[in-house]
């Protein structure tokens, strides 16, 4: 495991600052990324084991940030189940959506040699990667999944054929989210085994059902995950955006980190969730889109003293970045973070 503010901050040891990472950092904004970009495909970036190590580490040096964020997309799972996946200026897209399921799930077959590549990436990034940064992998938590998968797209941002699924027909729907599961845990345990010091989990899209369904339907395919993870001893981040007060169900047996959406305040969730599960978060990335540094910086004050008071605590967006966040504005949230004093004793 890479010795570092940020994992100490995951094992519970004191440290004098918390840690700062993004979601999304490596894409959309940094020069260097757009500067490759001009040269490959995002799909050429990702399958080819070199160039996705390189892009893992832009931020590393560009930013500074404590943490590199494995360069992938969620979208992998449904693809090496077999779907056929496009990335286009729309964003992802799925040509056969789910939709005639009874159909369709028998073609859903786990295929792992599809993510062979990543666990090559994985391993690079470690021989390069400084002693002192620390490797975060992931996976799409499996709603989120389902819904590209029965939406095929992002278009529709209420994925109402996905929903209309879920509530019409549970059955077919847990067969789906069974599938999905299955794979995830092979997926996220491998990524364990090739020495990541973190896993998250993305549910992006938790906040498009009510969260009593949430906690009841869903949530018990993201405990066998997370706990899949955590049996290979490497501590798992959970990140249910739009989850509400909901996120008082992601307790201990869940998730060692619970990552805040910027919609609810640090403090609340603070209050809600169990005191042994540390938070990450929660700045709007919107703010990062502005160029009055002042008004910037006056955001940031507001995390002084939740960041004085809590120790298990990791810095970070409530959602990712978006190309139209200034490179300078991230760049000054990092040394912010580093420069400041927390006071913390
Ligand atoms: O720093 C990083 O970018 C880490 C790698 C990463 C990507 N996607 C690369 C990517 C991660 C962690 C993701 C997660 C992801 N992908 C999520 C969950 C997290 C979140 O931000 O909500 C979701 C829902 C997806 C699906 C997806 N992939 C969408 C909706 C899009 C298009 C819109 C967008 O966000 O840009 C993608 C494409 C994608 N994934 C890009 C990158 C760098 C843009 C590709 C490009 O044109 O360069």
């Amino acid at each position: 495991m890479s010795n570092s503010i940020f994992t100490d901050t995951l094992k519970g040891i004191k440290t004098e600052r918390p840690p700062v990472w993004f979601m999304r950092q490596a894409g959309r904004v940094l020069p260097s990324y757009l500067k490759l970009r001009e040269k490959y495909g995002f799909r050429e970036l990702m399958l080819q084991p070199e160039l996705a190590a390189e892009v893992t580490l832009l931020p590393v040096k560009d930013l500074g940030v404590d943490a590199a964020i494995l360069f992938s997309d969620i979208l992998v799972i449904p693809e090496a189940l077999g779907m056929d996946l496009k990335f286009t200026d729309k964003g992802p897209i799925f040509e056969f959506p789910l939709r005639d399921i009874q159909n369709q799930i028998k073609n859903l077959k786990p295929d792992s040699s599809k993510l062979e590549h990543i666990y090559k990436a994985l391993d690079i990034i470690k021989q390069q990667k400084p002693e002192d940064v620390g490797l975060i992998g992931f996976c799409g938590a499996p709603f989120t999944t389902f819904c590209y998968m029965v939406e095929g797209n992002s278009v529709n941002h209420n994925f109402s054929n996905a929903i209309r699924l879920f509530y019409n027909n549970p059955e077919l729907c847990a067969q789906i989210l069974e599938i999905i599961t299955e794979l995830s845990i092979e997926y996220a345990t491998t990524q364990a085994e090739h020495g990541i010091d973190v896993f998250q989990l993305f549910e992006t899209h938790a906040g498009l059902i009510p969260y009593d369904l949430y906690i009841e339907r869903i949530l018990p395919y993201v405990k066998r995950i997370t706990n899949a993870v955590r049996s290979k001893n490497t501590p798992v981040i959970f990140f249910p955006k739009g989850i509400g007060a909901g996120i008082s169900g992601v307790n201990k047996d869940i998730a060692d980190f619970v990552s805040v959406d910027w919609q609810m305040s640090m403090n609340d969730a603070r209050t809600l969730v169990d005191g042994e599960v540390g938070l990450q978060g929660n700045l709007d990335p919107r703010i990062l889109a502005i160029d009055n540094k002042i008004q910037l910086e006056k955001e940031l004050e507001k995390y002084l003293e939740f960041g004085k008071m809590n120790q298990n605590w990791i810095f970070n967006a409530g959602h990712g970045l978006s190309p139209d966040n200034k490179v300078e504005n991230v760049k000054f949230v990092v040394d912010w973070v580093k420069k400041t004093n927390w006071n913390r004793n």
